[in-house]
């Protein structure tokens, strides 16, 4: 385990936040939830699997039966490879939290074998990056109205070997390949988080901030596909290779954590960071007008229509 990782020294409160986290049924997304709870806030735990959650949920109440400023933990239903579920995930949590101060877009699904999400998009960039925006700008009316507010996105440096092939997303017309399919889906990811924050400033939107990141190389399920994609062992070995530079999800999840509630980032928006600290991306995650093609394209996939999430009325809960 590396001794130069970062951490979030940050004590912060939560008392009285609302926080809402994708796929955090285990590994970082548990832990991010984890410290959240501890600091005090209400957590959504958005995961597909509701049972896997609940069973998330206990051990993290047991676990800090003895916090005395604890918040509160509740589950929606969360499956990002469904743009209806999506929505429904949406509407719970707008029908019934007041307020959303932290959304944390932490599930992922990594090189997996050639499949399509159930609109017809390529696994990993409909379930990492298509879900994902569709659910930001659906929550955005209530995020603009909870400010302080910070959008959080899981990216990785894998990134940095990424393409968006503009002409082919969901390769139709290319031979697939699960490792530049990963890799274009997080570079969507930051160029994600970097559009939003420009078009949030267009809109004079202060308070909302986004952070992408990369959260280190995490001892987690997310190899869970190795085997199948690579070869049989495949996802063993690579865990006795990448042992020396392995980081525990508690580790991996601070630059989640640190990007969510800092106070040294409070003021920052629209950057990537790796180790609790801002780092620069790729070149192909710094180009403005792949971000901008990105988000209209993206807006036309998941069916926006007229929808303008930076205008849109708050809907309030339903009493
Ligand atoms: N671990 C690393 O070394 C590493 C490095 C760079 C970036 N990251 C990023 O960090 C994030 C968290 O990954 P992790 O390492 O914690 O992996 P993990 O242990 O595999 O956790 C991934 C989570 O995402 C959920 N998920 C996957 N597909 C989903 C879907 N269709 N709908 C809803 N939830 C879904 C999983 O739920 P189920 O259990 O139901 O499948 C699980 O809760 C990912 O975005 C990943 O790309 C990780």
């Amino acid at each position: 385990m590396p001794f130069f990782s970062g951490r979030c020294l940050s004590t912060v409160k939560l008392l009285g936040k609302t926080a809402v986290v994708t796929g955090c049924n285990t590994g970082i997304g548990k832990e991010t939830v984890l410290d959240f709870y501890k600091r005090g806030a209400r957590v959504v735990m958005a995961c597909r699997n509701v049972e896997k959650a609940e069973e998330a949920k206990n051990e993290i109440e047991k676990v800090c039966i003895n916090e005395s400023e604890k918040g509160s933990l509740v589950i929606v239903k969360c499956d990002l490879t469904s743009l209806k579920s999506v929505h429904e995930c949406a509407k719970n949590i707008l029908d019934t939290e007041s307020q959303i101060n932290i959304l944390v877009n932490n599930a992922g699904v990594m090189m997996c074998p050639k499949s399509e999400t159930e609109d017809g998009f390529e696994t990993q960039f409909g379930t990492n990056h298509l879900a994902h925006f569709l659910l930001t700008l659906l929550l955005l009316p209530r995020i603009r109205n909870s400010i302080p507010a910070r959008i959080v996105t899981l990216s990785s440096r894998a990134h940095s070997r990424g393409d968006i092939n503009f002409d082919d997303l969901n390769y139709r017309n290319r031979s697939y390949s699960a490792v530049d399919a990963y890799s274009q889906s997080k570079l969507a990811n930051i160029l994600f988080s970097k559009e939003l924050a420009a078009k949030l400033q267009e809109y004079n939107i202060v308070g909302v901030n986004t952070y992408s990141l990369h959260p280190g190389v995490i001892k987690t399920e997310i190899g869970r596909h190795l085997n199948d994609t690579l070869f049989r062992g495949a996802r063993q070995l690579a865990g006795i290779v990448l042992a020396p530079f392995m980081k525990s999800p508690e580790l991996g999840a601070q630059t989640t954590i640190y990007c969510s509630v800092d106070e040294k980032c409070a003021n920052e928006t629209g950057l990537y960071y790796s180790d609790c600290v801002v780092t620069k991306p790729s070149g192909k995650a710094c180009k403005d007008e792949d971000a901008k093609k990105l988000w209209e394209i993206s807006t036309e996939m998941v069916k926006l229509g007229d929808y303008n999430p930076f205008t849109a009325r708050d809907p309030g809960i339903k009493q």
